[in-house]
């Protein structure tokens, strides 16, 4: 089958953006700052408040050298005590409101920058819950925490000091130029031409730095990532011995950042001492240059001096500018790594429909399925129907597709449209919510939630309900269990459920399942970890609830099976036989040959004869 066709497994009509970022290197990253425009708009008055700090700051930075040089020019002329005081007076108050006027700026500047970092992080939070699972099966967990926290950390510097000193350099400048230029056109001339050219310099170099920081921050996700598998996966670490293959992934991994690092840090290393020395050349320019005025009496020394401490104030803007284009580089790479995650397209909801009333029939014609990463198709053709109230066996083959199959039912996987219909309606054309609000799943692999045992039955409940959870660990054969715990339902669960067994875990997975008392019931091989008197007993119970519920059961144990209404048996991606327990073992085929070889193997462990 063409791959052209995919196009709808997975609902996208649109092109979705690549891991690495967004039109890597084709689009420009300004495109990525429109993120930011609605926060910025938010806190505009916050922000607004701040720049008019800003002209009051640069204000008093160009008034303070003016009593300076007031002060010098009364020392060497008439020298009046009285003069001198009153100068340096105004010269300290004018320092006081601009260091005032500087905290109040960063304050809420800074502040705001702090309140958007808090505002994007919700956003992302909330868009990774709004994707689709297939999104996570093309990104690796490392990466995206990455993206969440590094790169959300270098857009907040980027919102902050990137907002604060880009502006506060040119209003500087714009402040300082007529005063300079009143005090010697000349001198002016060629300072400012040496700060162009430093400038310049800065814009040049500094862009060839962005390439590299995305360098690094793609690298630090990998690291995120390598050290992630290590800690989810440490058993399997341990028990396979692969510290020293780890170790060694994880130093080509580090050895590859320390490199970018360096690369950036070369080009750093060369970049300043390079500016200092333009700096300390602009000053001797001053002092030849103003010097020689002073001689010929064309300035005084006030004046001097009022000109080198200005020139000194417009160091910091000036030397900060490469920080800030690195910092604006940095962030706007990160701006592009978030905006993947942001810009990642979520399945609309709105305009689709809900599920009609009256029973949940599934009508399942020539379903196809192939995963977004690609290879064979997985769901060759499957024609099913799924009655109300029915029970539904599923077996066959491993990597049959029996788990796709359940994952397209339940809406987690999305098949092109005309290929699944519930209760006569598309799936495609349904609201996923509704579907899953529809279907409690029992998965084949369970994940526990580090919360209590009751917390991790009564999932997504916003209240305690003790009675309901117990009922539902009745159920799945868990209360009995429960009771031996210290805490019995308040006993918290290891990380991902370490502290319980398999057998435990399954059936907290299957309380959970049935605590949400769903129309429809999947159980993806969920009785795989529990011994069979605990089978038959959960299955027993389960029983009861068959004349509201429909059940689907996934097994490769013909015991969990045998009762069913029709089992379906699964080879390669296609339904092979069909049928009832006694019709299947009839027809002697695939079926037939599983049921033989488990009664061989209960024979053999001394079982009892099931068929
Ligand atoms: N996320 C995925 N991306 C790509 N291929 C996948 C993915 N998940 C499963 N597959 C492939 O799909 C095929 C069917 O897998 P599936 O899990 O549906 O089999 P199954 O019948 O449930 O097997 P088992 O009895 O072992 O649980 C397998 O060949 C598997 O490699
Ligand atoms: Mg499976």
């Amino acid at each position: 089958m063409a791959s052209g066709r995919r196009t709808g497994i997975i609902g996208v009509r649109r092109r979705r953006p690549s891991p690495d970022g967004p039109g890597r290197g084709r689009r420009p990253a300004i495109r990525h700052l429109k993120i930011l425009a609605p926060y910025l708009w938010k806190y505009r008055l916050a922000l607004l408040a701040g720049f008019a700090c800003m002209l009051l700051q640069n204000y008093g930075y160009v008034r303070v050298p003016e009593f300076f040089k007031r002060t010098l020019d009364e020392i060497t002329g008439a020298n009046r005590a009285g003069v001198v005081l009153e100068n340096l007076l105004w010269a300290g108050l004018v320092m006081v409101l601009t260091g005032g006027a500087m905290f109040l700026m960063r304050n809420l500047i800074i502040g705001a920058s702090r309140k958007i970092e808090y505002e994007l992080r919700e956003r992302l939070y909330g868009r990774l819950l709004a994707l689709d699972f297939t999104f996570y099966q093309a990104n690796q967990t490392g990466d995206l925490m990455s993206r969440c926290t590094n790169d959300l950390n270098e857009v907040r510097t980027l919102l902050g000091p990137g907002v604060m000193y880009v502006p506060n350099a040119l209003t500087r400048f714009l402040f300082f130029m007529p005063v300079l230029f009143a005090l010697s056109g000349p001198l002016m001339l060629m300072v400012c031409g040496m700060l162009v050219v430093l400038i310049l310099l800065i814009v040049v170099v500094l862009p060839r730095l962005r390439p590299m920081y995305r360098r690094i921050q793609e690298t630090l996700a990998s690291i995120n990532n390598q050290v992630w598998q290590v800690i989810a996966g440490i058993q399997t670490v341990k028990l396979y011995t692969m510290e020293d293959t780890e170790l060694e992934r994880f130093e080509t991994l580090n050895r590859g950042y320390v490199r970018h690092q360096m690369r950036v840090a070369t080009l750093r290393g060369f970049i300043w001492p390079f500016f200092i020395f333009l700096l300390g050349v602009v000053e001797l320019v001053i002092l030849v240059v103003g010097g020689g005025q002073v001689i010929r009496g064309e300035m005084t020394l006030g004046e001097l001096l009022q000109f080198n401490v200005m020139v000194g104030y417009l160091t910091f803007p000036v030397l900060s500018l490469g920080w800030i284009m690195s910092l604006v580089q940095q962030g706007l790479a990160a701006l592009e790594r978030l905006n993947y995650i942001l810009e990642y397209p979520v399945e609309p909801q709105a305009g689709l429909q809900t599920v009609a009333d009256g029973g949940l029939a599934f009508s399942v014609r020539g379903l196809r399925y192939r995963y977004p990463a690609g290879g064979e198709d997985v769901l060759r053709g499957v024609d099913l129907d799924i009655a109300p109230g029915q029970t539904v066996g599923i077996t066959g083959m491993v990597a049959s597709g029996k788990s796709t199959l359940l994952h397209v039912l339940c809406g987690l996987l999305r098949p092109e449209p005309g290929m699944v219909r519930l209760n006569g309606t598309d799936l495609t054309a349904l609201q996923p919510d509704d579907v899953y609000g529809q279907i409690a799943v029992v998965p084949q692999e369970t994940f526990l939630f580090s919360r209590t045992v009751a917390r991790n039955i009564a999932l997504g409940a916003d209240a305690a309900d003790p009675a309901g959870v117990q009922a539902a660990a009745v159920q799945a054969g868990l209360d009995k269990d429960i009771q031996t715990f210290p805490h019995a339902y308040d006993e918290m669960v290891g990380e991902r459920g370490i502290t319980l067994s398999g057998g435990q875990k399954q059936r907290v997975a299957i309380a959970r399942a049935l605590w949400r008392d769903r129309p429809v019931l999947f159980f993806d091989d969920a009785l795989s970890s529990v011994d069979a008197a605990t089978e038959s007993a959960i299955l027993e119970s389960l029983r009861g609830l068959r004349q509201r519920k429909t059940l689907v059961v996934v097994s490769h144990r013909i015991s969990a099976l045998k009762a069913s209404d029709v089992i379906h048996v699964m080879d390669a991606g296609r339904i092979v036989e069909s049928g009832t327990h006694e019709e299947l073992l009839a027809r002697q085929g695939l079926y037939f040959r599983m049921a033989r070889l488990q009664q061989m193997e209960l024979a053999l462990a001394g079982g009892v004869n099931e068929h």
